[in-house]
C-alpha cells in the first residue's frame, strides 16, 4: 500500500513538473533554505538560465552574483524576499539582466509561500510574466498601483495611443520611453509611486502633439522655423490637456517641461538646470535614447554605443549629468 501511494506522489510530481515546464514564462521554486529546486523551461529559453548550473544553489548565488541586496538595501530577488520573510507579491515590476539582451527585460512577477498540510513552509514559487510579450500588463500593474485613478488612466492610455497612431515613427515610443523612465527613477533611488509616475508621465509625455498637423509630425526632412515653432507648441499644449484632470496635477509641469534642456536651451520656456522637474530631465533623456535607437523617417537606429556617447556627451548640457549616470550604471548592472 505504501508503494502505491509513494508511486501515486511521484506520479503527480511527475504531471506538476510536467504542466509547470510547458508554462509561457519563467517559474522558479526555491525550498524554505532559499536553495533552487526547480526552474521551468521557458525560464532557460527567456532568461538563459541554465538548470544544471543553478539548480541546488542558494538563489542569490545562482541567479544574482551572490548578492543579495541591491545598493539601496532592498532585496534582488522577489522570491528570496517571500521566502525568507513570508511577505508575497502580486505583479511586482522586476527588472531581470539575460544573456540574450544589454537592456534588461521586465517582467511582472507573482510570488507565493507554499505550505505542506500543517502550514509548515516548503519553500516559494515566483511566477514571471513578460511585459514585453504583452506591454499592457505593465500599464495594468501601474494602473491598479494607482487604484484610485484607474479608469482616468485608460481614458489617458487611450489617448496617447490615438496620438501615437497619428504618429507613424513613434508607434510604441511612449511606452518605450514610459519603460525607460522608470528604470532611471529607480536607479536614482526615487521611492515606488515616485517610478511609477515616471512610467505614466512617459506614456503621455506627447499628449500635446495632438495638436500638431500629421504631415509636419511625420515629414522627412528638416523642419522650416514656422512647422518648428508649432512643434514646440506641444508641451504646452499636453499640458494644458492634462490640466482637466484633476489627479494629474502632479504630471503637468513635468510634461510642459520635457523638451527643456539642461543649459536652458530648450523649449519653450529655456528654463535651466534645477529648474526643471526632475521627471522631465528623466523623461528628455529616455526620449533621446529611444529616439536614437529607433528607426526614424530620415535615418535608421543608431548603434547603442553611438546612442550612449550621445548621451555621454550631452552630460552636462543637453541633459542632467546625474540623470546620464543613473541611465549608464542602470546599463552597467545589466550587463553581462
Ligand atoms: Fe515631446
Amino acid at each position: 500500500m505504501g508503494d502505491v501511494v509513494a508511486a501515486g506522489a511521484l506520479l503527480s510530481a511527475q504531471l506538476a513538473v510536467q504542466v509547470l515546464d510547458v508554462l509561457p514564462g519563467p517559474l522558479f521554486v526555491v525550498g524554505p533554505d532559499g536553495r533552487l529546486i526547480y526552474v521551468n523551461r521557458a525560464a532557460e529559453a527567456d532568461l538563459g538560465v541554465r538548470r544544471e548550473k543553478v539548480l541546488g544553489r542558494f538563489l542569490a548565488d545562482a541567479l544574482y552574483g551572490g548578492e543579495k541586496f541591491d545598493f539601496r538595501g532592498r532585496y534582488r530577488s522577489a522570491l528570496l524576499e517571500t521566502v525568507e520573510t513570508g511577505r508575497e507579491f502580486s505583479l511586482r515590476t522586476v527588472e531581470v539582466k539575460t544573456i540574450f539582451n544589454r537592456l534588461p527585460k521586465t517582467y511582472l512577477v507573482d510570488t507565493f509561500v507554499l505550505a505542506g498540510p500543517d502550514g509548515k513552509m516548503l519553500g516559494a514559487c515566483a511566477a514571471y510574466h513578460d511585459v514585453s510579450r504583452d506591454r499592457r500588463l505593465l500599464k495594468q500593474a501601474v494602473i491598479s498601483r494607482l487604484a484610485s485613478a484607474s479608469e482616468h488612466f485608460e481614458t489617458i492610455y487611450a489617448f496617447a495611443e490615438a496620438i501615437g497612431a497619428r504618429d507613424l515613427y513613434t508607434m510604441g515610443h511612449s511606452e518605450k520611453v514610459a519603460e525607460y523612465a522608470r528604470l532611471i527613477a529607480d536607479q536614482l533611488g526615487l521611492d515606488d509611486s515616485e517610478v511609477d509616475r515616471a512610467y505614466l508621465c512617459g506614456i503621455v509625455h506627447d499628449v500635446g502633439k495632438i495638436g500638431v498637423p500629421e504631415d509636419i509630425l511625420n515629414k522627412p526632412g528638416p523642419l522650416s522655423p514656422d512647422e518648428f515653432a508649432q512643434i514646440t507648441h506641444h508641451p504646452d499644449m499636453g499640458a494644458t490637456i492634462l490640466s482637466h484632470i484633476s489627479w494629474l496635477e502632479d504630471v503637468v509641469p513635468v510634461i510642459m517641461a520635457h523638451h527643456e534642456r539642461y543649459d536652458g536651451k530648450g523649449y519653450p520656456r529655456g528654463l535651466q538646470g534645477e529648474e526643471i522637474p526632475l521627471l522631465s530631465r528623466i523623461l528628455a533623456v529616455a526620449d533621446a535614447f529611444d529616439a536614437m535607437t529607433s528607426d526614424r523617417s530620415y535615418r535608421k537606429a543608431l548603434p547603442l554605443k553611438t546612442a550612449l556617447d550621445e548621451l555621454r556627451r550631452g552630460a552636462g548640457c543637453q541633459f542632467d549629468p546625474r540623470v546620464v549616470d543613473a541611465f549608464l550604471s542602470m546599463l552597467d548592472n545589466y550587463e553581462n
